[in-house]
């Protein structure tokens, strides 16, 4: 490799947890010299960041995988990562599978690229997959954008859904410090960004890892105290959260957000299922009259908050009724947004060795059903946007045509009007909305 520019790609699959690990690994990369190449055919250093949450996930991987693996018969140099949730769950499996790779590394090791590429670049074949501390992240990241950015506020997940993977391939919950989270904000905000996510696989956890109390002698610092101590960094304007648990959703939680102005009116608070029964094999912790109790606060601070969800069909056991259910609470709730998937049995999980499940057909036919409720309901409440003049910081140009701009509401709409990008990026402006879809709004810039 010895004065060729060292490229590198990164295919990111998976949620946004990935996709901020992504961007640090990215940062790292550079860091070391490697410069970016959109195209993997050119790069010779491929990253694989991967996502194990359903099984077409996974397999989509190794079919990427494979085909690199055999670029490599004819170009020994190229280096193949695969880092993520495949790489943590099935760790030296992986190189018995694809002998080919240089390094499987789970998703705890992001931050620790350099020192595993350069054992990789010693002669080592690599596999990072113990539990290990999350370090601070100390590098810069490179952002995908340039006024929106992801923060991690804590890593991992406690819970034990029956369904799912995430404890398995991502860890104990690890929140990082009030102080870091906020640093990492100031700089944003100096850098010209404007919106800010944080993130959390269970955010409502924030804190109940951090040893000590609160100057008020609260034993615990929670999410809610997170908002209050992070939201007037300067030059940020917006921020967001994501992920919610309604078992942990509090009344102050939502007290802060009508009353910090920097807090979007946007919720993503995954229900799974409407049926009690299901949510109590699923091990969620609560009930769908509690579930539509929380939005029933939420709507009585902010009438016109943004809800959006994670719901699953043909868990095991679900019948046709329990199935209806969901669809009824659906139908009663208006989500703006949801995020549907037929269940998938995944390595390691309790529900996964259970003897009800159900067949494919049930499940892409319950799933056909509650996608078709979904976008009905999406476009209902689409329509109140319908000549409003809304708030949209402006992100990107529209891919689809080059005359106009994009970006999102405060309820996270994607809106587009006519504009020059290059006056606009960053830019919060007022647009009258004239035509609204189910998940997106146009309109014309206000002057
Ligand atoms: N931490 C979040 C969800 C993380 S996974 C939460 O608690 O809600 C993202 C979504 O994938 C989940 O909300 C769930 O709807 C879906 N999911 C997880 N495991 C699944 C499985 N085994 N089959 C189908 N969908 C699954
Ligand atoms: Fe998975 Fe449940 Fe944790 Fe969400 S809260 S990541 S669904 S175990
Ligand atoms: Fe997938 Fe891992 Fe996220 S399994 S959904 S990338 S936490």
């Amino acid at each position: 490799m010895n004065g060729l520019p060292r490229r590198y790609h990164i295919t990111t699959f998976g949620c946004q947890m990935n996709k901020a690990d992504s961007e640090r690994m990215a940062g790292i990369l550079e860091d070391m010299g490697f410069e970016w190449s959109e195209n993997p055919q050119n790069a010779n250093l491929i990253v694989y960041n991967t996502c194990t949450i359903r099984d077409n996930a996974e397999q989509k991987v190794y079919s990427y995988l494979g085909r690199q693996a055999k670029r490599k018969h004819q170009e020994p140099d190229l280096t193949l990562v695969v880092a993520g949730c495949v790489a943590q769950q099935e760790g030296q499996a992986l190189l018995r599978r694809v002998p080919e790779l240089d390094l499987v590394m789970g998703p705890q090791y992001a931050n620790r690229l350099k020192d595993l590429l350069d054992s990789v670049f010693a002669g080592n074949q690599v596999v990072a997959t113990e539990e290990v501390h999350i370090l601070e992240d100390i590098t810069q990241p490179r952002r995908d954008s340039r006024v929106t950015a992801w923060v991690n506020v804590i890593y991992g997940c406690n819970e034990r859904c029956t369904y799912c993977v995430v404890p398995n391939v991502r860890g104990v919950e690890q929140s990082r410090t009030p102080e870091a989270i906020r640093g990492e904000m100031e700089i944003l905000g100096q850098q010209g960004y404007r919106e800010i996510t944080l993130l959390g696989q269970n955010i409502d956890a924030y804190g109940r890892d951090l040893p000590g109390s609160t100057a008020e002698g609260r034993h615990l610092y929670t999410f809610t105290d997170l908002l209050y101590y992070v939201h007037d960094v300067p030059g940020i304007e917006r921020i967001r959260f994501a992920t919610s648990h309604p078992r942990y959703f509090t009344e102050r939680l939502i007290k802060a957000c009508a009353e910090l102005p920097k807090i979007c009116e946007h919720f993503h608070i995954p229900f799974q299922s409407g049926d009690n029964e299901i949510l109590k094999a699923m091990s969620r912790g609560y009930t769908q009259e509690k579930y539509r109790r929380i939005i029933n606060t939420i709507r009585s601070y902010m009438p016109d908050a943004s809800i959006s969800a994670d719901a699953i069909v043909g868990f095991p056991g679900e019948t046709e009724i329990q199935f209806e259910n969901t669809l009824q609470l659906v139908d009663d709730i208006g989500f703006d947004h949801l995020n549907t998937a037929a269940y998938s049995p995944r390595p390691g999980t309790p529900a996964a060795l259970w003897d009800n499940q159900l067949s494919e057909e049930i499940k892409s036919d319950r799933l056909q059903r509650l996608n078709h409720l979904v976008n009905v309901k999406a476009a209902q409440r689409s329509q109140r946007y319908l000549g409003r003049m809304e708030e949209v910081l402006v992100e990107d140009q529209n891919p689809k045509d080059q005359s106009q701009v994009m970006g999102r509401t405060r309820g996270n709409r994607l809106a587009f009007f006519q504009g020059d990008i290059n006056q606009l990026r960053g830019k919060m402006v007022r647009v009258q909305i004239q035509e609204v879809r189910a998940f997106s709004l146009s309109g014309d810039l206000v002057e």
